[in-house]
């Protein structure tokens, strides 16, 4: 069991399943719908929680009756809150989520108007207490300044940077982790049309650090610090049920079994199993039955 800090999103999941997606201008009726903690970073905290982990999360919530919501699930699954930070005004992140019945697709439009989680904050943090600390690679100014910080009080931590979407200046924290998460929508924002060539290039740019990139129903590949390439394939389930949170929960597996000293390789196969399982259930319930 490792404790394991992870600064980035909660937010507030509105999820309307419906059978097949919708066009554009229509109206249709939804089948059922759930609200639902959701966002990266407590995502990942779930899931590694789940394995058997203690975990703790940094990051914003405004002080509004949704915010219970997420306050509850993340207690329920015994993850420490108390390096939130507060804001008195605008609502918690709220994404509409479109998932689709027949493939387990989800469309999110995302409103976010909460102040960003600040330096400050995190550096009121007893961060001697992990063992690895996980960041969403957004909010870059203040991510750069606490990333700047951990290496240079705890230089021995391990540090992990999921790289979600292209963003101004993104590029200025790839030198800080020892190991970088890349989506498939980052690579192809870069304009690359699959992951092998994506990390080929990157690994010629950045040493010391491994480096994933997941590639949705191809799998995902990944690059040992020493610079060695490495595959998956994809394991879908039967039936696609939700993807909603299938790379988070991939992320949560990869620091599981790197936590627990395996090796990447066995890390990478290992995440894409549990991704694929977890595209079979709703939620996160049942992930590890
Ligand atoms: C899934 C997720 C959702 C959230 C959205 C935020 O990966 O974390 O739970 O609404 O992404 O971008």
């Amino acid at each position: 069991m490792a404790r394991i800090l992870a600064v980035g999103n909660a937010t507030l999941d509105i999820i309307n399943t419906v059978d097949g997606y919708p066009p554009e201008d229509s109206e249709v009726r939804a089948l059922s719908q759930e609200h639902r903690r959701g966002g990266n970073a407590t995502n990942t905290l779930v899931v590694l929680s789940l394995l058997g982990h203690d975990c703790a999360w940094a990051g914003s919530l405004a002080d509004e009756p949704d915010a219970r919501l997420i306050l509850e699930d993340l207690q329920s699954h015994h993850i420490d809150t108390s390096a939130l930070q507060h804001s008195s005004h605008g609502k918690v992140p709220t994404s509409y989520v479109t998932l689709n019945s027949q493939n387990g697709s989800r469309t999110i439009v995302h409103y976010r108007d909460l102040v960003e989680y600040s330096f400050t904050t995190f550096s009121q943090i007893e961060l001697s207490r992990f063992d690895w600390v996980h960041f969403e690679g957004r909010n870059i100014t203040e991510t750069e300044k606490m990333l700047e910080y951990l290496r240079e009080h705890h230089p021995d931590t391990p540090i992990s940077i999921e790289f979600e979407k292209v963003r101004d200046g993104i590029e200025q924290l790839y030198g800080y982790a020892d190991l970088l998460f890349f989506s498939q929508g980052y690579a192809r924002q870069r304009n690359y049309s699959n992951a092998e060539s994506f990390l080929k290039h990157l690994s010629s740019a950045i040493s010391d650090a491994s480096l994933i990139c997941s590639w949705g129903d191809k799998g995902a590949c990944g690059v040992t610090a020493e610079g060695k390439a490495i595959s998956t394939p994809a394991f879908p389930p039967a039936r696609l049920i939700d993807t909603l949170g299938a790379g988070d929960t991939f992320n949560a597996s990869i620091i599981d079994n790197l936590v627990k000293g395996k090796s990447l390789d066995v890390a990478l196969a290992e995440a894409s199993r549990l991704a694929g399982k977890k595209c079979g259930y709703k939620g996160f319930a049942g992930l590890l039955d």
